[in-house]
């Protein structure tokens, strides 16, 4: 029988390359996109699989509307990838990112265990829950204590919480992927990648002059969305529910970042950067270094990009677009 996926956030990155790739493997997708004053940005990373997906107006602070898609799909796997996904944007509105990324992951799993109770549930949780928190060896892993440094953090703790109660109070197969940061050349580009890449290629082609950012010291570990959302399937498709962590296992500065793309681009990244403080954080989670041994061993997952070829595969993007 052909399964049915429900994806909340089809309409942003993971939500595109996790709908192809369940395209690919015979699944029935269903998608839930939100309102947007611009119709064509709602499905724009969307719209060359919208003939094959069915999608649905809903919202995660919206409870009927959830009850009522919900109902209607009867999906196998629930993967809620809806979310206010920017962490610095969640310190200017904090309450919109707790009562989305974490109340409104309680609405659809009272959603999924009241009326979709033997479906699969994956929780999009992310690397921003350990904040500032870090094994000695510089890596951190399942058992790292996590302490957000950001709104967007907390809501995220709140709901990876709350998708563990619910398993084991109602004995839901519900999962939390916990992943670190992941790019393409679909990331939305006020996140620091795509950023960068893109100012950098419009630099190239004489079209601005200057690279605005926020704090060069950080260090992320960066892996590809599209090897990223494998691993979504895989953990939601594990006998049993539990928490996996996603990443690298390699660690960057945003400094290293800059370095790399400007290079690949026969250019000195120092000539071009200016700091400034609106791009940098009330809190700045320092750095990140993730230990998957656990996804690679236990299912089988391995990233296929390096950091070097997502870059590669950024900058061909922007270079053809621009
Ligand atoms: N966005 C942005 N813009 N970040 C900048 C800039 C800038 O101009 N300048 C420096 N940075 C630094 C940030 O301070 C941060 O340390 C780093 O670049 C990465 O920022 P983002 O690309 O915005 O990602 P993030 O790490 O905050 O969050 C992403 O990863 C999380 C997983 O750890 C998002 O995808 C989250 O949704 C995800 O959960």
């Amino acid at each position: 029988m052909t399964k049915k996926a429900l994806i909340t956030g089809v309409g942003g990155q993971d939500g595109s390359y996790l709908s192809e790739y369940l395209l690919n493997l015979g699944y029935e997708v269903h998608g839930v996109i939100r309102r947007h004053s611009v119709a064509e940005n709602q499905d724009s990373r969307i719209s060359h699989v919208t003939r094959n997906i069915t999608t649905h107006y809903g919202d995660m602070l919206d409870v009927p509307s959830l009850t009522r898609i919900v109902t209607a799909v009867q999906p196998d796997e629930i993967y809620n990838l809806a979310a206010m996904s920017h962490v610095r944007i969640s310190y200017d509105v904090p309450s919109f990112t707790i009562q989305t990324n974490g109340l409104g992951v309680l609405n659809l799993l009272e959603v999924y265990r009241n009326f979709a109770p033997n479906a699969k549930f994956y929780q999009a949780s992310s690397s921003e829950m350990f904040g500032n928190s870090v094994d000695e060896d510089g890596i951190q892993r399942l058992t790292t204590p996590m302490n957000p440094v950001s709104p967007y953090g907390c809501a995220k703790l709140l709901a990876f919480n709350l998708v563990r109660h619910y398993r084991h109070a109602y004995k839901l197969h519900a999962c939390n992927g916990i992943l670190f940061n992941h790019e393409s050349p679909r990331r939305g580009s006020n996140f620091v990648t795509n950023k960068v890449v893109k100012t950098a290629v419009e630099i190239k082609k004489g079209l601005k002059e200057k690279l605005e950012l926020g704090n060069l010291d950080s260090y992320r570990d960066w892996g590809h969305s599209k090897d990223y959302v494998r691993a979504m399937h895989k953990i939601v498709n594990h006998d049993t529910p539990e928490e996996f962590i996603v990443a690298t296992g390699e660690t960057h500065s945003v400094g290293d970042l800059c370095q790399v793309v400007f290079n690949k681009l026969d250019m000195n990244y120092e000539d071009y950067i200016v700091q400034n403080p609106k791009f940098m954080r009330a809190e700045e989670l320092k750095y990140l270094k993730g230990d998957s041994s656990k996804a690679r061993e236990v299912l089988g997952w391995k990233p296929e990009y390096t950091f070097d070829s997502m870059m590669g595969e950024m900058i061909d993007h922007w270079m053809q677009k621009i």
